[in-house]
């Protein structure tokens, strides 16, 4: 996936020096989705020779734009941005009442990253059309080949280029044939040729001051920040308030939210088929419909963002990972307030749908990643809660198979994000097969959360950094909840259900304890830093954080790490164990504890190098003193104990990823959310 971004002012006066700061901001707020290159585009000056009725500080119809396009990281960018317009004599002072900026950080798909292929992707000489993209084209062949036909050079390796050329196309025949065409009908026309999965923004020197904007399954959010009167920076609903022309406004289209907290709380998030035209301040919005020749005109209301600008800022800490996994106590208490009352688990998101879950056949948990992981963590207190047998799939695999699902099924699709494609055509897949499908995520207003029947948000706060931390857990509490909630009319499991309840409401003050252990994970990343690979072994509720802490140590510190059950160990793994190899073993105390005691055992006898994650004075009772490390956690509810034992490991992935010298937030290859498949 990729980050895009549009910035218009209108009737209000920006330098373009302010413009350039506003469009690598956003750039900087969506860098966490791709960071291979990056690029913008900005309006031209105006010639000083021209003459016209046109207001002298509107960009000159027909200039071609600046547009700018780097390898690398988003700095690269601002570096060469800035050395490219000295070099030209660029002026950064000149002032525009009306601008219509646009830009992209990518995670490429089609094509390596290279200056070419990054986006705005260009028409070709003149940019008469710019387009930045976030998604696939899936038959950008064909139409390559036909633009080729019509005499069109294709300069990148991307699906993205075909867009733009084929707007320049339309847009010539449209005006030799008709004369004047508008440039919702030119992107029209585009929308019609294109498959695949996209969201995009149209910039065009043939409709100066105007952008467009269009999605089919990626994500796309329009801010608007209404400059005049009382409105100023507050929130507003009037839907009036998109159409009024003349007001002094700011308008903003991104990918996501955390790139326009900052300038406003006013939003609206694109459906699918919908274009956003703007045009003289003014916004309209039409919906898509191949099959009809005019589209529908459409009224949304503007919705006001719950976020705070803090939570998209790193503050005191160095990087995205570790504020997020210090967070946790605070995540936590925000995925339950509101909803533990009186003993009572009160969901609303899942109310309606309570019986009809507890009269299905199964529950089948639907995931990749971290998600995955929370999700069989929470697999073993969902039977015992519910009485319901649940499966698991992770997501892709359960399309390789077409495995069977079914009307007495209730899916329940797992996604921080809420826009994994492997997820979200799992979701499309159980929707076809006509089960409950229930949406665990953390994106309110995401794909996921729109497409299911019902579900819960975990309201963790934005999460930046790659790796998934402060949302795993929050994943947990939830389908803890959930849980709680479907087992709630089961008299045999009340004192249970009491006891859980009451582990919830302190898990924060334990996670707060836990994270004392900073330090001393510290020490052991830097005794672990030279190995070159670390097992962990967990059973029963902790096979799930051996896993997820396996999955931190290799997606950020780059070191090969498997998680494993420990029940597996005696039928493969155990071959591998000598005194070089360091394996982590959870034995903190549940109804496994002597099953890994023994397991200790039987590492030790093979002279293995072990850290034991045990409960607090459990030291002695795991490992005599010196012949293993001890990591003691603080103790909670048996089924509640993965959301404390995965923290250690995540400090313990974080250390080793900085003393290794790694990329923390942005590891090599990945991108938060795979909207590919
Ligand atoms: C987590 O650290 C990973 N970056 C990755 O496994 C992630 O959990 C996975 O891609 C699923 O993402 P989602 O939760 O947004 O669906
Ligand atoms: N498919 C486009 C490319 O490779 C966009 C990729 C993206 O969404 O990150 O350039």
């Amino acid at each position: 996936m990729c980050g895009i971004f549009a910035y218009l002012n209108y009737n209000v006066s920006r330098e373009r020096r302010y413009i350039l700061e506003v469009l690598f901001n956003g750039l900087r707020r969506l860098e966490y989705r791709g960071y291979d290159s990056s690029g913008i585009a900005l309006d031209a000056d105006r010639p000083a020779s021209s003459s016209s009725a046109s207001p002298p500080d509107a960009p000159y119809a027909g200039a071609p734009p600046l547009v700018f396009r780097q390898e690398g990281k988003i700095e690269n960018l601002v570096r060469s941005v800035y050395s490219e317009v000295d070099e030209k004599d660029v002026n950064l002072d000149a002032a525009f009442n009306v601008h219509a900026g646009i830009a992209h950080t990518r995670w490429a798909t089609h094509g390596v990253p290279a200056p070419r292929n990054s986006h705005p992707q260009s028409s070709g000489a003149s940019d008469e059309f710019l387009v930045v993209h976030n998604g696939i084209i899936t038959n950008y062949e064909v139409l390559k080949e036909t633009l080729t036909r019509h005499g069109f050079t294709f300069e990148s390796d991307t699906d993205t280029e075909v867009i733009p050329k084929l707007a320049k196309f339309v847009f010539d025949k449209s005006h030799d044939e008709e004369g004047d065409v508008t440039f919702s009908q030119v992107v029209m026309e585009v929308m019609r040729q294109l498959e695949g999965a996209y969201a995009l923004i149209f910039k065009s020197p043939h409709y100066p001051n105007e952008l467009i904007a269009c999605k089919r399954g990626s994500t796309l959010i329009l801010g608007v920040n209404e400059l005049s009167g009382q409105q100023n920076g507050k929130p507003f609903h009037d839907v009036k308030a998109l159409t009024t022309n003349g007001k002094p406004k700011e308008l903003f289209f991104s990918s996501d939210l955390c790139a326009i907290v900052e300038h406003t709380k006013n939003y609206l998030a694109l459906e699918d088929n919908e274009i956003v035209h703007i045009k003289d301040g003014s916004v309209s919005i039409l919906k898509f419909d191949p099959h009809k020749e005019k589209p529908a005109s459409v009224q949304r209301a503007l919705s006001v963002l719950e976020m705070e600008v803090e939570q998209i800022k790193k503050g005191s800490y160095d990087h995205f990972m570790q504020k997020e996994i210090h967070e946790q106590p605070h995540s936590l208490t925000t995925t339950m307030r509101g909803r533990l009352k009186d003993g009572e688990v009160l969901l609303g998101g899942l109310k309606e749908h309570l019986k009809t879950i507890r009269r299905c056949r199964r529950v089948v948990f639907i995931g990749c990643g971290t998600s995955y992981n929370a999700a069989l963590g929470a697999r073993t207190f969902v039977e015992e809660l519910t009485g319901i047998p649940v499966t698991m799939e992770v997501a892709s695999d359960l399309l390789d198979r077409q495995g069977p699902i079914y009307r007495e099924d209730t899916a329940v699709f797992v996604s921080q994000s809420g826009e994994t494609a492997d997820t979200l055509l799992a979701l499309d897949y159980a929707l076809e097969n006509g089960a409950l499908c229930v949406g665990i995520t953390n994106t309110v207003g995401s794909t996921l959360s729109r497409k299911t029947h019902c579900g819960v948000h975990i309201n963790a706060g934005c999460e930046i950094g790659v790796a998934s931390t402060k949302a795993y857990t929050s994943q947990i509490v939830a389908m803890a909840m959930m849980a709680l909630a479907i087992g709630s009319d089961q008299i045999s499991t009340q004192a249970r259900r009491n006891a859980i309840i009451s582990g919830l409401t302190s898990l924060p003050s334990c996670v707060s304890e836990v994270l004392k252990l900073d330090a001393e994970m510290k020490e052991l990343a830097s005794s672990l830093i030279d190995s070159e690979s670390l097992l962990v072994f967990g059973r029963g509720y902790n096979y799930a954080t051996a896993l997820e802490g396996a999955l931190k140590v290799k997606e950020v510190a780059l070191m090969h790490s498997e998680g494993m059950l420990a029940g597996e160990m005696k039928h493969g793994p155990l071959a591998l164990v000598d005194e070089n190899l360091p394996i982590i073993v959870i034995a903190t105390r549940d109804a496994c504890f002597s099953k890994q005691q023994s397991v200790i055992q039987q590492l030790l006898s093979r002279k293995g190098r072990l850290i034991v994650m045990c409960s607090k004075g459990d030291a002695s009772a795991v490992c005599s003193i010196g012949s293993c490390r001890v990591i003691e956690v603080p103790g909670v509810a048996d089924c509640l104990q993965p959301v404390i034992n995965i923290i250690p490991l995540q400090l313990l992935a974080y250390h080793l990823t900085v003393l290794r010298g790694f990329d923390v937030d942005q590891p090599r290859n990945l991108a938060k959310s795979v909207t590919t498949q």
